[in-house]
């Protein structure tokens, strides 16, 4: 399976769309965030779902039950593959209801990974982050959520708390030597398949290459020839 999920960072559809032609059939999962769905919405959803890409659409809702019910509905009903909720529990349960017996995957963000200890002291939680973390993980898994997004540095304890059938989605992965922008915590794609992660998010590591295809099958390549070594070892 192609683990690639690539997230497209673009203020329009042109530019997104570009991007999309110039990979081809190298990849079939994109991730559509806030900037774009704010730019193209649902439209663009459905563009890509119509030609056989699986949309992630990154929309971390937080919002009572009723709102978040309806609007998964709504996500469920353009064909997107994966949706974003955040990981309290009403959310969930009301994520769930939404998405009935589509096949839409909800994932949940347990505690955003730009958060630390003083953000949750902001918040008014007494708790340390990973406390946090593994309590909002058991909770999603309880609520029928399929999966959670996390950092590849949390990716191993995360799942052993899911379980093997939990879908683990990992942003902050940079192939050694590559830029790494504004992502302080980072992990290779191997490291981070290893560590248990399903997909990686992985943006501008292949949305600013000079030739995006030819990124997205280095790095295919490079988890590859990893797999193959580590296969060997064993
Ligand atoms: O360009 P880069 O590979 O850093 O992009 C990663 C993508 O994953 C961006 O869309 C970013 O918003 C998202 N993301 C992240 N870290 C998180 C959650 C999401 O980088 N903890």
């Amino acid at each position: 399976m192609n683990p690639l999920i690539i997230a497209l960072d673009f203020e329009s559809a042109g530019k997104a769309r570009e991007l999309v032609d110039r990979l081809g059939d190298a990849v079939s999962v994109y991730k559509v965030g806030l900037e774009l769905y704010a730019a193209a919405g649902m439209p663009f959803v459905r563009e890509l779902a119509e030609q056989g890409k699986k949309v992630f659409l990154d929309l971390k809702l937080y919002d009572i039950g009723e709102t978040v019910k309806r609007a998964v509905a709504q996500v469920a009903a353009s064909g997107a593959a994966f949706t974003t909720v955040h990981g309290s529990r009403a959310v969930m349960e009301a994520a769930v209801a939404g998405r009935g017996e589509s096949a839409l995957k909800l994932l949940a963000v347990t505690v955003l990974t730009s958060f630390d200890q003083d953000d949750l002291a902001d918040l008014g939680y007494p708790c340390a982050v990973a406390d946090l973390v593994a309590l909002r993980v058991r909770k999603a898994m309880e609520a029928g959520i399929d999966g959670i997004v996390c950092s590849p540095l949390e990716a191993a304890t995360v799942r052993a708390l899911a379980g093997p059938k939990a879908i683990l989605v990992t942003p902050g992965v940079r192939s050694a030597g590559a830029g790494k922008g504004d992502q302080k915590r980072v992990a290779t794609p191997a490291e981070a398949l290893r560590a248990g992660a399903t997909y990686l998010v992985i943006g501008r590591q292949v949305t600013r290459a000079e030739d995006p295809r030819a990124e997205v099958e280095r790095i295919l390549a490079e988890i590859a020839g990893s797999a193959s070594v580590s296969g060997t070892a064993c």
